[in-house]
């Protein structure tokens, strides 16, 4: 397993790997490993087949938090992560400094400029327009085949595969799906800085999600699917729900009335100072073309 530091040695490296029969797939993350990352390794590692490469990087992208949240303390160990890489078959990391990826003149952006505004990013301004850049500058440093997303964060998938269209990148998305801890919380990098208290009522997303996706069916309307996780997760007094939607899996466009295709439901809650996001997606009685 190869580590590097620097744009110029990762660049090095995936021009040796270029090769039309042996893809080359990116795993972005920001590093603190769980086994959620570690199903995206393997999914990128089984889709690149025996001889293919597949790239992780490692990098807390600054540009995608906003002032007061928790860039300073999101958590890092790196060791621990490059061993838990290699011990994946991960073939490189690249792992930069923030020194590195960004110039300290840069003024390009890159943003979806609809997707940005709603839902996460209503809460987090700025967020997306961080990630969608840092994203397409990962790509271009690399430039793989194609590179995989978790639908823990079902927006940033959206963002992403809309970008890569937009732009005409060319790479394939590739979505893989949420791993849960054996109570049903969503695995992230963030569950460690959870107080005990907390981390025993963070189940509550999960359940909320359980109980509307066996509602879906009956020809619910949105509003009082809504409504119904918004009652479930308040009546968890350490919970402070930031928001409950429920839009269309496809689009994320916003629903009204009963449910006529499937349906995301994208959940926003914090314990204390730690934000945490889970989401679903829910079948309707019967698909109306
Ligand atoms: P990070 O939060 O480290 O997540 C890296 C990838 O792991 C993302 O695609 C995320 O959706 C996926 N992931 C996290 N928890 C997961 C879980 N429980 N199940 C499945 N997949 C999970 O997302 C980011 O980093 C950054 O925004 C990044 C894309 C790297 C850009 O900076």
């Amino acid at each position: 397993m190869q580590i590097a530091r620097t744009k110029a040695e990762i660049r090095k490296l995936c021009t040796q790997w270029r090769d039309p029969a042996t893809p080359v797939i990116l795993v972005p993350t920001m590093g603190f490993l769980h086994d959620g990352h570690l199903s995206l390794m393997r999914l990128a590692r089984q889709q690149a087949g025996p001889e293919g490469r597949v790239i992780a990087s490692i990098f807390v992208n600054p540009t995608q938090f906003g002032p007061g949240e928790d860039f300073d303390s999101y958590p890092r160990d790196e060791t621990r992560d490059f061993d838990l890489l290699r011990a994946e078959g991960i073939d490189a990391i690249f792992a930069p400094e923030a020194s590195e990826v960004y110039d300290p003149e840069a003024q390009t952006i890159v943003e979806t400029t609809e997707l940005a505004k709603t839902l996460i990013g209503k809460l987090r301004p700025g967020h997306f327009r961080g990630v969608a850049t840092i994203v397409t500058k990962l790509f271009n440093i690399i430039r793989p085949d194609a590179a995989v997303f978790g639908e823990k964060d079902y927006q940033q998938l959206a963002v992403i595969r809309t970008m890569t269209r937009d732009l005409d990148m060319g790479i394939d998305i590739i979505g893989a799906p949420i791993q849960r801890e054996a109570d049903g919380l969503a695995m992230s990098s963030r569950n460690v800085r959870l107080t005990s208290e907390d981390r025993a009522a963070a189940p509550i997303l999960s359940r909320a999600l359980d109980q509307a996706e066996a509602m879906a069916p009956s020809g619910i309307t949105a509003s009082r699917l809504r409504s119904h996780v918004r009652a479930m997760l308040e009546a968890e007094p350490r919970a402070r729900v930031q928001s409950v939607d429920i839009r269309d899996a496809a689009t994320l466009a916003t629903i009204s009335g009963p449910l006529t295709r499937p349906a995301v439901i994208l959940l926003a809650v914090s314990f204390g100072k730690v934000f945490l996001i889970d989401n679903r997606v829910v079948q309707p009685a019967q698909e109306i073309p």
